[in-house]
């Protein structure tokens, strides 16, 4: 690394630290030795109209984006690779670079000591399976990645930086059992609750610290004890929002009168709190937007095309009432957009998926 590389870095983590993320001088220090650009060769940036743009070291923003506390996005739709050479392109974000604040509060949460071992759910770049290598020591360290793309890009990163940690492609609601028993279960993906196999891994006295998503809202941050298979611990301060397991990603939505509603992408399930049922608002609006431009073409005046973000035209689906109890939830499946199905533009566009307003922090 030049100087101006060490220079930016020691920068970053004296923001970090001035901010409040890194009050563990040990953890500062960790933080000041492993290089995020390492593992952000290429990211991508959103654009003011939902598309994004791949950059690299050679664009001008990229070394301040690198080293701020910034979410990064470094894959869309499960299969784009960050390519700066070409235009805009559309999609949702898939995979990325968590929040460097986020993770140094989870970090420091997790109360490591040395010669402990912890797996790690959501590989996504490396860059906080580095951390936790340089910290531990590389033998101690076990990541879990459910995309193999993805999981290979890390393994070459992390080798790049000198780290060789056991990186696994598989789903990290199963865990991985061939390095149980782990002292410590950090999971940078959130769950909507925590996974048997994580129960069984973990000794007695470990800690899990994850995102939970579930009826909870902003998937908030909990710090567990394992002991005889089961987890109880507290919530941290620090918002968490996670994407959940899978890639699913939720977007919110905040009344001031405390109403909220939730939409999870990939079942377009639908949950709404409180006294107003803010999704229905959303749709009804929708209908009234779709209904003024069917009446103006019989006029031949022409509206505005909607913004990216609008249900797609022809799928907004009816709503399925679950009673009065709240929440109130609708499972809202229109056809292609069940689980299991690959994220495409196309896709979000008719399963009304919203691109870049999840309330996702990594
Ligand atoms: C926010 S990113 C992780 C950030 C990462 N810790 C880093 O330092 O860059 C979340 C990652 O979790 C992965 N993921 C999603 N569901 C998963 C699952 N069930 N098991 C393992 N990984 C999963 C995604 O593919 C994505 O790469």
């Amino acid at each position: 690394m030049t100087d101006v590389h060490l220079d930016g870095i020691a920068r970053f983590v004296a923001g970090l630290h001035a901010d409040g993320y890194l009050g563990d001088p040990v953890w500062r220090e960790v933080f000041g030795r492993v290089p995020r650009h390492v593992f952000l060769p290429r990211l991508f940036v959103p654009l003011p109209d939902g598309q994004w743009q791949a950059i690299d070291a050679a664009h001008p923003d990229y070394w301040r984006l690198v080293y701020s506390d910034t979410t990064l996005t470094t894959q869309l739709d499960g299969t784009v690779e960050p390519d700066p050479t070409t235009g805009p392109v559309a999609g949702t974000g898939t995979s990325s670079s968590t929040q460097p604040g986020l993770m140094a509060a989870m970090l420091q949460a997790l109360r490591v000591s040395s010669g402990q071992r912890v797996l790690e759910i959501g590989t996504g770049t490396g860059y906080n399976a580095a951390l936790l290598a340089h910290r531990l020591g590389q033998q101690n360290v076990t990541s879990v990645e459910i995309d193999p793309a993805v999981a290979e890009h890390a393994r070459r990163r992390l080798a790049e930086a000198g780290y060789r940690p056991a990186v696994v492609t598989g789903d990290g609601e199963h865990g991985w059992a061939g390095g149980a028993p782990y002292d410590r279960l950090i999971a940078t993906v959130a769950v909507p609750a925590v996974p048997p196999a994580w129960l069984a891994q973990i000794r007695d006295g470990g800690v899990i610290v994850t995102s939970l998503w579930r009826d909870l809202g902003g998937a908030p941050l909990v710090r567990l004890e394992v002991n005889d298979g089961t987890a109880q611990g507290f919530f941290l301060s620090q918002p968490g929002g996670f994407t959940p397991t899978g890639g699913h990603e939720q977007v919110w939505l905040f009344a001031p009168d405390g109403s909220r509603a939730m939409v999870e992408d990939a079942t377009v399930h639908v949950e709404q709190y409180g006294p107003r049922s803010l999704w229905d608002e959303v749709e009804a609006g929708y209908d009234r937007w779709t209904r003024a431009q069917a009446s103006r073409a019989g006029t031949g005046s022409a509206l505005p095309s909607p913004p990216p973000a609008s249900t797609g035209s022809g799928s907004t689906p009816r709503t399925r009432r679950s009673g009065t109890t709240a929440p109130h939830t609708a499972d809202r499946t229109a056809p292609g957009c069940g689980p299991g199905v690959r994220r495409t533009a196309q896709r979000a566009e008719r399963c009304g998926e919203y691109g870049g307003a999840s309330a996702a922090g990594g």
